[in-house]
Parts: C-alpha cells; sequence; structure tokens
C-alpha cells in the first residue's frame, strides 16, 4: 500500500476554464418504483382495465413495442410514448457506441474524447421508452442495498469477471454482493477511509472532522468509497465512464449512490467551482501529468482552497513509468 498523495494542494485559484464534461443523468430510466410490486415489470404494467381482475388483461401491453426516432421536437403521441424493444434496455441517450464509432477519425484519442458524450441529431436519437432489463425487480433499498443488489436488475456479468478477483463486485445466487473492498481497499473501504482520516488529522480525527463535506470520486467503480462515507455524513458525487468494464455507473445507482457518467477528457466537469473539499482517485488511470497538467488545472477549478487531492495508486508501483509521472506530478 502507501503511495497517496495528499496534499492541501491549489489554494491559487487559476481563473482558468478548461475542460470538460459529460454528464449524463442516468437517472431513473427504471420505472419500477412507481408498481408497487416485485413481479417482472413487463407483467404489471398498466393494466388497461382496472375494474378488471380477469389474468389475461394484467399481462396486456397498452404500449406498442416499436423502435421510433424523433421526428419533430417532443411531440409524444396521444396513445402515450412506445416501448423500445427488450434490446435496447441498456441503452443510453449520447452514449450510443455505434454512432460514437462513426466519430472515432475525428476524436482525440489520446485524451480520451471518444467516453465523452456525443449526441446524435434528433432524427438518429431513440424516441421511446427505454425498457427495463427481463425480471426487473424494484431495487433493495438502502441500507442493504449498500452490500446487495438484484442480480437481475444489472445484467452485467463482465465486470464481475474481471474484478471479481479484485473484490469489487460478486454473484450472489439472485444477488449481486459488494463486499466493500475495491482494488486497492485492501482491507476494505471502511478502514482506508480511516486511514484517510488519519492522514488529515493528526491521527485523532475522521474526514468529516477534517472539514470534508463534499466529495467527487473519481473513476469511482462500483461507488464502495462513495458508500462508506455516508456513516461519516459526507457526500459524494462518484463518476466514471462507459468504458470497457460495461456501464459501471448502473451498479452504483441500483445501490442507491449518486454517480454519473463522466470522464475527464476535453471538457470541464458539469460542477461549480470550489464544489469539493475532497477529489478522490484510486487507481483511476487519468493521465494527470499529461497536456501541461491540464487535468489537474480542473481539479483545482473544483476544489476549494485547502482542499485535498487524493492520489492512490499502489499497483503502479512497479511500473517504470510510475516514479516519472509521479515526479511531473509533483512539480
Ligand atoms: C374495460 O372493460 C370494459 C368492460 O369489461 C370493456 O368494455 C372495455 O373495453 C375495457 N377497456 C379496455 C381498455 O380494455
Ligand atoms: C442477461 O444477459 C444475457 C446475455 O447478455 C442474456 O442471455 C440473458 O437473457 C439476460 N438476462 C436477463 C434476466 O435479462
Ligand atoms: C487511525 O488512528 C487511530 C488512533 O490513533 C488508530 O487506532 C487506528 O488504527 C488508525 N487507523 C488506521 C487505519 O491506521
Ligand atoms: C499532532 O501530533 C503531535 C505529536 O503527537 C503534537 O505535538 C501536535 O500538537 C499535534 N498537532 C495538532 C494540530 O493536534
Amino acid at each position: 500500500m502507501g503511495g497517496y498523495l495528499l496534499s492541501s494542494a491549489f489554494d491559487s485559484k487559476s481563473g482558468q476554464m478548461i475542460l470538460v464534461a459529460l454528464l449524463i443523468m442516468v437517472g431513473s430510466f427504471y420505472t419500477g418504483t412507481l408498481f408497487g410490486n416485485n413481479s417482472p415489470i413487463y407483467v404489471s404494467q398498466l393494466p388497461s382495465n382496472s375494474s378488471s381482475s380477469s389474468l389475461p388483461d394484467i399481462y396486456t401491453f397498452s404500449n406498442k413495442v416499436a423502435l421510433t426516432y424523433r421526428k419533430k421536437p417532443l411531440l409524444i403521441p396521444d396513445a402515450g410514448m412506445n416501448v423500445c424493444p427488450l434490446m435496447f434496455n441498456e441503452y443510453i441517450p449520447c452514449h450510443d457506441v455505434s454512432y460514437t464509432e462513426d466519430l472515432l477519425p475525428n476524436l482525440d484519442l489520446s485524451k480520451r474524447e471518444e467516453l465523452e458524450r456525443h449526441c446524435p441529431p434528433p432524427e438518429k436519437r431513440l424516441f421511446c421508452l427505454v425498457p427495463p432489463p427481463e425480471d426487473y425487480k424494484i431495487p433493495i433499498r438502502w441500507p442493504t442495498s449498500r452490500d446487495y443488489v438484484w442480480r437481475s436488475n444489472v445484467n452485467h456479468t463482465h465486470l464481475a469477471e474481471v474484478k471479481g478477483g479484485q473484490n469489487w463486485v460478486h454473484e450472489k445466487n439472485q444477488l449481486w454482493w459488494f463486499p466493500g473492498g475495491g482494488t486497492h481497499f485492501k482491507h476494505g473501504a471502511p478502514e482506508y477511509i480511516q486511514r484517510l482520516g488519519n492522514m488529515t488529522t493528526n491521527e485523532t480525527g475522521d474526514l468529516h472532522s477534517a472539514g470534508v463535506v463534499q466529495v467527487l470520486d473519481v473513476g469511482c467503480g462500483v461507488a464502495s468509497f462513495s458508500a462508506y462515507l455516508v456513516p461519516l455524513d459526507i457526500q459524494t458525487m462518484s463518476f466514471a465512464p462507459k468504458d470497457g468494464h460495461e456501464n459501471q455507473i448502473q451498479f452504483a445507482l441500483e445501490r442507491g449512490i449518486g454517480a454519473m457518467i463522466s470522464v475527464l477528457a476535453t471538457k470541464q466537469l458539469p460542477y461549480p467551482s470550489s464544489s469539493f473539499e475532497m477529489v478522490h482517485c484510486s487507481r483511476c488511470r487519468v493521465d494527470w501529468h499529461e497536456n501541461d497538467g491540464i487535468l489537474l488545472k480542473e481539479l483545482n477549478r473544483l476544489l476549494r482552497s485547502n482542499g485535498y487531492f487524493v492520489y492512490s495508486a499502489p499497483l503502479y508501483r512497479k511500473d517504470k513509468d510510475y516514479p516519472i509521472i509521479w515526479d511531473k506530478l509533483m512539480i
């Protein structure tokens, strides 16, 4: 372990506005909570006749399942919105991989521009309701959801396969289980958080008593860091790109943790200046040292004066580039 850069960094506020952002409120396209039971939502959706108690009626769909695109500005048909076909249950507007692929020749891949938000023209955007996955269940409530969510609600096997060994998330029958570990939260997130508290308060207090109230977690994974800051009354906004790990953010949202799809690339993040007392980045693979540290300048903008930038990357110590990167960072 080790290798934190914890600096009371950045009290000079350079007025330079740089980069940002990508945001997507991947909010609530699952409308499950509207319907008060745990049966698959396809079944309980909009029974067409409230007086009816006969089974067949319950299975009736009142909305058509059809792939439609927007032709006119936000004109919702009288018959209600169509429902997109089930295969679009992972669809996120402006994070459509096939559309981004078309743009690739014009994107600066060295700056990860391809992970930013790219919105197609209206006529290429889906204009139907994104359906929940098959067998969708009402989400498990906090605080249980810190540790368990329904397996079928986030039907991503890839992350568990890739990150299971790193203890992010494991499959347990009908559930996903989050052990509260993380790549380098070797002894769990609570211990890690306590350690940060010790580092910021002369070995006695916790992060909250060090004045940390709002945290930005960069490259948050399944957002366990955020989950374990809650007892300290610290609020965290977590973000991660939608990259090769599928959409990690969906795990965070399903757990009931505030998170969004975003990346530090070429645009500023959508937060006002001086929003956070701490920016946290553990093994987040952001090229902080590139491009004259332009991403660090964005952090500088987001951090309050005397805020903390926590950067921990223990696993890279053996990487021969790491000392060079570290030296560049410290300048
Ligand atoms: C509701 O039930 C009534 C009586 O059974 C029937 O006449 C009517 O067509 C039904 N409405 C719908 C939308 O199915
Ligand atoms: C989960 O995804 C797999 C493959 O992507 C698919 O075969 C399976 O039917 C999905 N399960 C649910 C409950 O959606
Ligand atoms: C933090 O400091 C307290 C008090 O000195 C100590 O008991 C605790 O073990 C420390 N925690 C870690 C993770 O180092
Ligand atoms: C920090 O700890 C040292 C050694 O225990 C002590 O001398 C010093 O006064 C402490 N500083 C604060 C700000 O508590």
